[in-house]
């Protein structure tokens, strides 16, 4: 067994590293091929940082959560975790608990803001139609894509097109076919109207040749763009060939053949330039300033939102959809496990105590947020025009802390800085999810020094305004579930059903 801080070489870092994988995806160590990006083997980043943490105590020293992007095999990584342990022996570095943070003042997001001058919409016109008979779905293998094809089946008579990374159209289908069924979604009967096409965002054409990308463009009548990396450490750099340059792709292929709408879930983390705070913003308000957005995720949002926002002056017919942070289904209770809001909970509830703090629960469940993305999709009004998917009655998050409480989970109430100072010492081990998510909790951004959750204390957010998402959906019969103890119970009654979370 390695001990904490012990002077390893590259092959001896390896070797830990492949069997900590393998016990993490419960497979046998032959099975780990250290020259596969960690990525592949569907890691996300919450559990490649798990690894990543584990070995900062054991090995000594401070790895930065961009190394994973710079290094990202087990051969890449060892190799320089092995020059790093080399050098604080040399010099006797020890690990900072503060992790401090550089945000890249070279990073301009509008210059970032470019698309290929070949995407123009064709010469004939286009015709809305609200029965589409086939549509391409990005991000139908994640948590919220799985909602928008419950809605597509139901809503439509669509075929519906799911982009889907795998190597064969088998392994798309297995990939679609398990999620689906994760979420209770999955239909024997109606599974003939979902097709996997596979591909990768981050590909020019999608992955595709060009005859297969012009078939696909001449298919379908519209586009619903889910698909994105997700990850609260990597920077802009890292995330861009997905979730930018992604974007450009699927507007390429609005323009490719028949002229359709493109569908955008975007985010209401293209709002968090500072110099949005104590402003109310509404659906259509020009979204220009940039400087302060610190995360690289919110910064490729930032940016690939422009960017339709571009195609549309250009002529491209657009939606686009920004949520909150998306909750569980308020029937089922299903959620995303692995998602930021229940890994914070899950962690809170394993250190006893949950932080003072003065933020608006900022979720919708995802339910509401796809019934609305696709009834909204199918209405010709709403072409041109951006949505607010935030809840309409919003609560404190100290509301849910206490709703916690009420259940009997035992949690002490604490300032905000104590638990910051918690999370920094030894009474959060890795096992703790929070511990994964240090470096978004406790890096410090900004003139001001302030860590990200800082920038989300009400005193810096804007006020989301979703008055005129509410006045589109008001001939439909789609409600938000009130934020209540009622949502609670079914949320937390999952959880603990699965596994999750314990009493
Ligand atoms: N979850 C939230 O709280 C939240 C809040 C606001 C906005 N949003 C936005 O909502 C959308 C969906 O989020 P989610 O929670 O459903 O995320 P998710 O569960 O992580 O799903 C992400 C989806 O994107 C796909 N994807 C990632 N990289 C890809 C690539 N290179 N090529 C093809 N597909 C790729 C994934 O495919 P694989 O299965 O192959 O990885 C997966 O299907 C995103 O645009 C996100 O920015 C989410």
């Amino acid at each position: 067994m390695i001990s904490p801080k012990q002077s390893l070489n590259a092959h001896e870092i390896q070797t830990w590293m492949v069997s900590k994988l393998a016990e993490l995806l419960n497979v046998d160590t032959s099975e780990i091929d250290i020259h596969q990006p960690l990525e592949d083997y569907g890691l996300d980043s919450s559990r490649a940082m798990l690894i990543v943490t584990q070995a900062e105590k054991i090995f000594g020293v401070e790895i930065s959560p961009t190394m994973l992007w710079h290094y990202p095999t087990i051969a890449a990584l060892s190799q320089r975790l092995a020059e790093d342990v080399e050098e604080t022996n040399l010099v006797g570095n020890v690990i900072n608990p503060n992790l401090a943070k550089i945000a890249d003042t070279s990073l301009d997001l509008q210059a970032e803001v470019v698309l290929d001058p070949r995407i123009y919409p064709p010469s004939t016109s286009f015709v809305f139609n609200p029965h589409p008979t086939a549509v391409f779905l990005t991000g139908g293998t994640g948590f919220l894509g799985a909602f928008i094809i419950r809605e597509l089946l139901t809503q439509t008579q669509a075929d519906i097109y799911c982009l889907t990374r795998g190597k064969t159209i088998e392994e798309g289908k297995n990939k679609l076919q398990k999620n689906l069924a994760q979420y209770y979604i999955w239909n024997e009967n109606l599974s003939h109207r979902i097709i996997p096409v596979l591909g990768d965002l981050s590909q020019p054409l999608l992955g595709m040749d060009e005859v297969e990308f012009t078939k696909l463009g001449n298919t379908i009548d519209g586009i619903y763009h889910s698909g994105a990396m997700l990850n609260y450490v990597f920077p802009y750099a890292a995330m861009k060939p997905t979730n930018v340059l992604g974007t450009q792709e699927i507007l390429r292929l609005a323009c490719t053949g028949k002229l359709k709408p493109v569908h955008l879930v975007s985010s209401v983390a293209i709002f968090e330039s500072d110099y949005y705070a104590g402003k109310v913003v509404k659906e259509d308000d020009e979204f220009d300033h940039w400087e302060g957005i610190f995360l690289g995720y919110s910064q490729t949002k930032w940016v690939a939102e422009k960017l339709v926002k571009l195609g549309y002056s250009r002529g491209i017919p657009i939606t686009i959809h920004r949520p909150p942070l998306i909750a569980g289904d308020s029937q089922t209770g299903v959620c995303n496990t692995d998602d930021f809001i229940n890994l914070a909970i899950k962690g809170c509830l394993q250190m006893g105590c949950f932080p003072d703090v003065n933020y608006m629960l900022d979720i919708s469940p995802v339910d509401y947020v796809s019934k609305s993305i696709v009834y909204l999709s199918l209405q010709q009004k709403s072409l041109g025009h951006a949505f607010h998917l935030q809840h309409p009655e919003p609560v404190p998050f100290m509301d849910m802390v206490k709703w916690l409480q009420s259940f009997g989970f035992p949690i002490e109430i604490i300032p905000y800085e104590e638990w910051q100072n918690r999370l920094t010492t030894e009474l959060v081990t890795p096992e703790n999810p929070l511990y994964t998510l240090r470096p978004f909790l406790l890096e410090r951004w900004s003139k001001d020094k302030l860590t990200v959750p800082d920038l989300y204390l009400n005193a810096h957010r804007p006020q989301i305004s979703c008055a005129a998402t509410q006045q589109a959906l008001a001939e439909s019969s789609i409600r938000c579930a009130p934020l209540d103890s009622k949502l609670f119970i079914t949320y937390s009654s999952y959880l603990i059903q699965n596994g999750f979370l314990e009493v």
